[in-house]
């Protein structure tokens, strides 16, 4: 049998298609499950002896902290409150039996402490550093109702602070040729997310610093992750009981330190992962209906935010009517 050219055509188009699918369909097979699962990822003990982490008292960042030193590595625990951070100090020295140093800082600060920082741990082989302390709204609001304090402290933290403690620490890893710097996102960096506005562009910026950065630390023998997850049961936010979706940060941080090496900017948590491809794929099938619906939620979350602080202060009221006024 003799094909026509315009069939050679097609069967070579569809060759080329063939194989681009089934090469994505491998490397995501790679990096979501054989890696992961079989401990292809970077080794932190190969790495330095040490672990920086912000936000180091609660969730996310707590978590970091407990896997590290269940890893034998010490700790950097920086923070704002100093009980909670002798606290945690206490806790992870007891149960691990690490070195453990705290900084009380405060990240909205700016470049003085960013220099105390570098300073607290200059003659220390730094690891890994988690850029993971963050800031967001207290409910999904309008633009226009934040108040100029609540948009400087976000922008501060998430997105100036990264910045600078990543400046302040990335040359002694350069140096040395070693180390990983996990920044954390969010997964509304790559989802549309009105009502969120200034958290989610804050993210993204992230986002787009630690794709960078990771090019340029790269032939330095440096790897930087950027993580961007979805909810995680946590004081910031406000999920008492954690569910498939949203896991505890422990269980979030488990799953997400095995895609060190792996993935560059990863959700770090596989349902998490199925949620911004359901987001996607919706954004390719109705761009205007996935914006409704989220818009939606978001109002719906914050409506019910709304009627809860007016259910308290109404409670306030009744109780002692004088100082309310
Ligand atoms: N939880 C989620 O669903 C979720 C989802 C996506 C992304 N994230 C990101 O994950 C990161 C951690 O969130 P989380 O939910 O674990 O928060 P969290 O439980 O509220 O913990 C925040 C930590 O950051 C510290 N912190 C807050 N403000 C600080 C400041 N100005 N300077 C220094 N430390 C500060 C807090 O301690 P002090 O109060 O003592 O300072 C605490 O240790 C954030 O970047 C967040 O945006 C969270």
């Amino acid at each position: 049998m003799t094909l026509t050219c315009w069939e050679k055509i097609s069967l070579i188009a569809l060759a080329v298609i063939g194989l681009r699918i089934l090469l994505r369909v491998s490397v995501l097979v790679w990096k979501k499950l054989i890696g992961p699962s079989f401990g292809f990822g970077i080794d932190l003990r190969t790495q330095g002896t040490w672990a920086v982490v912000t936000g180091a008292t609660s969730g996310i960042g707590k978590a970091y902290v407990d896997q590290f030193a269940s890893k034998g590595l010490d700790v950097v625990l920086i923070a704002r409150s100093a009980s909670k951070l002798e606290e945690v100090a206490a806790e992870i020295k007891q149960r691990y039996g690490v070195d453990v140093r705290t900084v009380e800082a405060d990240l909205t600060e700016g470049q003085a402490v960013y220099a105390k920082i570098a300073k607290a741990t200059e003659d220390l082989e730094l690891a890994v550093v988690v850029n993971n302390a963050g800031a967001s709204y207290e409910h999904p609001d309008l633009f226009t109702n934040l108040s100029e304090e609540s948009v400087a402290t976000i922008l501060q933290l998430n997105v100036a602070a990264v910045t600078g403690i990543s400046r302040a620490l990335l040359p002694q890893m350069f140096r040395r040729k070693k180390g990983v710097l996990i920044n954390i996102g969010s997964a509304l960096a790559v989802m549309p997310a009105p009502y969120l506005a200034v958290y989610a562009a804050s993210k993204a910026y992230i986002v787009k610093l630690s794709y960078d950065l990771a090019a340029e630390a790269e032939p330095n023998g440096v790897t930087v992750q950027c993580i961007i997850p979805g909810l995680v049961a946590t004081r910031m936010s406000k999920i008492k009981k954690p569910t498939w979706m949203a896991p505890t940060a422990e269980k979030f941080v488990k799953s997400s330190l095995k895609t060190i090496g792996l993935e560059s900017c990863t959700t770090g948590y596989p349902p998490h992962f199925l949620l911004t491809g359901f987001v996607h794929t919706l954004r390719c099938i109705c761009e205007k209906g996935a914006l409704w619906l989220i818009s939606r939620t978001m109002c719906t979350i914050r409506n019910r935010a709304l009627s809860k602080k007016n259910r308290e202060a109404n409670v306030l009221k009744k109780e002692s009517p004088l100082t309310a006024k």
